[in-house]
C-alpha cells in the first residue's frame, strides 16, 4: 500500500494486548542460539526484524523451529556455530546486526554482514575498534567505520581490559557483554563518554542472567564478564509485550481516552524489563492519568488537558519520539533534550520528525541534539501527506497526529519492521469522527439536503461535485483541454481553493456562481472520468472529515471517498423532475435554457456518470435509497436525520 488515510480521530478506547519486545525477542533469539540445550521462546515478537535474525541463526546452523502453538524452539550450539562460513542479510535491523558482529568475530569462523542501504549508513566503527582489541580480524567491504562487515578466523586475545564507546549507540556495549562469554576468559569492559540509552544494557545484562551469564559491574561504566561462564537454556522463556511499541496506545489514551475510561495496554507494565516503560512517567509528567501495575499500563486525558514539558530522553530514545507527535495536543512547549542518538537510527530521526511537525502546522525547532515543539498557534493542525522515511517508529507516532487532522501516511507498510499489524490495532482502539455520504445524481437535490443536515448537525460540509467543477473551470482558464489528463490532474492537485460558508474562492476569487454554469457542469462530467483527477482530488475530499463530523455529497462519497461512511444515503428523483428542479435554478438565475434541451444534458450526464470505468454513480448495498420526486427537502433532510440519530452518529 502506497499511503494509508486516517480521517480526525474523536477519542481513543479499550485494551491493546502488545505485541512482542524486539529488544528482548532478538536478544532472547541469540543468547538461545548460544546456549547448550533448546530453549523454548514463547511470544517471540514476528516481525521484520525478528525475522531477519531467525533468518541468520538459520543459514548459521541454528536449528530454530516454530511449534504448532506458535512458540519457537531454538537448539543452542553450545557457542560454536554450525556454519563456519555464511554470507548475512540483516535488513535494517540493528539489534541483529551489531549482537551478531559482536559474536561471529569471536565465533572463529568467516561470515560477511550486510544490510539496507541504510543500514550502510548506520555507524559500527565503536564495536569493531572494541572487538579488535581482543584480536578480532574484522575488514570493512565499503566505506570504513560501515557496514558491510567480513569476519575471518584469528588468534584471539581475550582478557584484560577492552574498551568501547558508549555515546553513539548503546547496542555496541550490548553486543560485546553477550559476546565475551564465547572467549571463556574475563575481561573487563570499560565504557569511555557518556552511556547513554543505559536501560537497553541494563536489559541486555537482566537477559543474560537468565541465561546463566552474570555480568558484575563497577560504577556506572565497567563491566566484568566471567571467566568460563557459558550460557544455559532457561528451558522455556516468555517474551514480553514491547514497551515501545505501548507508548503509541497510551499517547492516545492520554491524548484521547476520556478520564474514567481509560486505554490500557498489556504485556509490560511495572515489572518490566524495558526502560521504554518510563514512557508513561514522561506522559504523567505531561499531566495524563497514568497507572500501573506488574504487567499492565494505561493512559487517559487529564480533564484540563495535557502540558509540555522539558524532558531529557537520553533513557528512552525510541519512546521519546512518541512525546514528539503528542506534544501537539500538549499546551505550550514541550522540549526534548539528549537524544542525539536519534540521527543515526533508522532515519535521521531529528531531521525527520522536525519536517513532518512542521507540514503538519507546529513550530518545531531543530537542534544537533534536541528538538522543541510547539503545537500551532491558533487552532488545528493542518491536513496534510506525512512521510515516514521507511522509518516504522516514524509511521506510528504520526498516526498520532490523526487526533488532531485527517492526514495521509505514506508508505505504512514500513511499521512491518516492528509492529505489522500497527494501523489494524490502532483501528480499533480509536473512534473517529462520524461521517455521512450522500451520493445521487445530478440535480436530485443532495446539495440542499446534505448542506442543510450538516447545518442541523453542527458538521462540516464537503460539496465534492465542486471540486470537480473547479478543476474544469481552472482549466478552462487556463486554456487546458478537458481531455488533457496529466495537465488536469495537475491542475486539480494545486487548486488554490477555499470554502467558506457557502462562498467557494479560487485563488481569492469568488467563483461559486461561475462553477455552476450549464458549460462547466458538462466540462466537470468530463474531467471527473479522468483516474488521475479523481486520484488527486482523494486527499483533498478526505481532509475534510474532520471533528465533529462530516456530510459529503457526490457520487463516490460511499463507495471510495468514506467506504466506512457512518450513514450511506442514496438520494434521488426522477429525471423530469430533476431537469423541472435544475430548470427553475436556471430561470431564476436568468439564465435561458429549455426544458428539453435540459433532459436531454442531464440524461447524458447521468449516462457518463454511470458508465464510467472509475468511481461510476450507483447506490451502495449499505446504502437507504431515499426518492425525493415527490418530496420536499425538509422532508428529506427529516428523514436522514432520524437516521443519523438511529445509528448515534451525532451526540446530542
Ligand atoms: O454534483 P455536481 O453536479 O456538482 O457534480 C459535478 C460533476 O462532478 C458531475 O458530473 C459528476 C462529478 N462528480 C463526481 O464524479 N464525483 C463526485 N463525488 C462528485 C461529482
Amino acid at each position: 500500500m502506497d499511503f494509508l488515510d486516517l480521517p480526525q480521530l474523536l477519542s481513543a478506547a479499550g485494551v491493546v494486548v502488545l505485541p512482542g519486545s524486539k529488544s528482548i525477542s532478538n536478544r532472547a533469539l541469540l543468547l538461545a542460539a548460544l546456549c547448550d540445550g533448546v530453549t523454548e521462546i514463547r511470544r517471540l515478537l514476528d516481525s521484520d526484524d525478528t525475522a531477519r535474525m531467525l533468518e541468520a541463526l538459520r543459514d548459521l546452523g541454528v536449528a530454530c523451529v516454530r511449534a504448532a502453538d506458535g512458540g519457537w524452539r531454538v537448539s543452542g550450539c553450545g557457542g560454536r556455530f554450525p556454519a563456519r562460513r555464511a554470507d548475512l542479510f540483516l535488513g535494517n535491523a540493528g539489534t541483529a546486526f551489531r549482537s551478531l558482529t559482536a559474536a561471529l568475530a569471536l565465533a572463529g569462523g568467516e561470515y560477511v554482514l550486510r544490510g539496507v542501504p541504510r543500514m550502510h549508513e548506520r555507524p559500527i566503527g565503536d564495536l569493531v575498534d572494541a572487538l579488535r582489541q581482543l584480536g578480532a580480524d574484522i575488514d570493512y567491504l565499503e566505506k570504513p567505520g560501515f557496514p558491510p562487515l567480513r569476519l575471518k578466523p584469528a588468534a584471539l586475545r581475550p582478557g584484560g581490559v577492552v574498551r568501547v564507546r558508549g555515546d553513539v549507540s548503546s547496542q555496541f556495549l550490548s553486543g560485546l557483554l553477550m559476546a565475551l562469554p564465547l572467549t571463556g576468559v574475563e575481561t573487563t569492559v570499560e565504557v569511555t563518554g557518556e552511556l547513554i540509552s543505559r536501560p537497553y544494557v541494563d536489559l541486555t545484562l537482566a537477559l543474560m542472567a537468565r541465561f546463566g551469564v552474570r555480568v558484575e559491574r563497577r560504577g556506572g561504566q565497567s563491566f566484568i564478564a566471567p571467566a568460563a561462564a557459558s550460557y544455559v537454556s532457561p528451558g522455556v522463556f516468555a517474551v514480553e509485550g514491547d514497551a515501545s511499541s505501548a507508548s503509541y496506545f497510551l499517547a492516545a489514551g492520554a491524548i484521547g481516552a476520556p478520564a474514567g475510561a481509560p486505554l490500557r495496554v498489556e504485556g509490560a507494565g511495572r515489572d518490566s524489563l524495558q526502560g521504554d516503560v518510563r514512557f508513561a512517567g514522561a506522559l504523567a509528567q505531561m499531566g495524563a492519568i497514568v497507572e500501573m501495575g506488574g504487567d499492565w499500563m494505561s493512559a487517559s486525558r487529564p480533564p484540563r488537558g495535557l502540558r509540555g514539558i522539558t524532558l531529557d530522553c537520553n533513557a528512552i530514545p525510541d519512546a521519546a519520539m512518541t512525546l514528539a507527535v503528542t506534544a501537539l495536543f500538549a499546551e505550550g512547549e514541550t522540549r526534548l533534550t539528549n537524544i542525539a542518538s536519534w540521527r543515526v537510527k533508522e532515519t535521521d530521526r531529528i531531521a525527520a520528525m522536525a519536517r513532518e511537525l512542521r507540514r503538519l502546522g507546529a513550530k518545531v525547532e531543530e537542534g544537533r541534539d534536541h528538538l522543541a515543539i510547539a503545537p500551532p498557534a491558533h487552532g488545528a493542525l493542518r491536513a496534510a501527506a506525512v512521510d515516514t522515511y521507511d522509518d516504522h517508529r516514524m509511521a506510528m507516532c504520526l498516526s498520532l497526529a490523526a487526533f488532531g487532522t485527517p492526514l495521509r501516511i505514506n508508505d505504512p507498510g514500513c511499521t512491518a519492521k516492528t509492529f505489522p499489524d500497527y494501523f489494524e490495532r490502532f483501528a480499533r482502539a480509536v473512534t473517529p469522527a462520524p461521517v455521512i455520504a450522500i451520493d445521487g445524481p445530478t440535480a436530485s437535490g443532495k446539495g440542499a439536503v446534505s448542506a442543510r443536515v450538516a447545518r442541523a448537525l453542527g458538521f462540516h460540509y464537503l460539496d465534492s461535485g465542486a471540486l470537480y467543477r473547479l478543476t474544469a473551470f481552472a482549466a478552462r482558464e487556463a486554456g487546458v483541454d478537458w481531455a488533457d489528463e496529466a495537465a488536469l490532474a495537475a491542475l486539480a492537485a494545486g487548486l488554490d481553493v477555499v470554502f467558506d460558508d457557502g462562498c467557494i474562492r479560487l485563488g481569492g476569487k469568488d467563483v461559486s456562481e461561475a462553477i455552476r454554469q450549464e458549460s462547466i457542469s458538462a466540462g466537470a462530467s468530463r474531467v471527473a472520468a479522468l483516474p488521475r483527477v479523481r486520484e488527486a482530488l482523494l486527499f483533498r475530499q478526505r481532509a475534510f472529515h474532520r471533528a465533529p463530523g462530516l456530510v459529503g455529497d457526490g457520487r463516490d462519497m460511499a463507495s471510495v471517498v468514506f467506504p466506512r461512511a457512518g450513514l450511506k444515503v442514496f438520494l434521488t428523483a426522477s429525471a423530469e423532475i430533476r431537469a423541472e428542479r435544475r430548470y427553475k435554478q436556471l430561470i431564476d438565475k436568468g439564465m435561458s435554457v429549455t426544458m428539453p434541451d435540459l433532459v436531454q444534458e442531464l440524461r447524458e450526464r447521468d449516462a457518463r456518470d454511470a458508465a464510467r470505468a472509475v468511481a461510476p454513480l450507483q447506490q451502495q448495498p449499505d446504502a437507504v435509497f431515499l426518492d425525493t420526486t415527490a418530496m420536499g427537502i425538509e422532508e428529506a433532510v427529516a428523514f436522514v436525520l432520524d437516521l443519523v440519530r438511529d445509528r448515534g452518529l451525532a451526540s446530542g
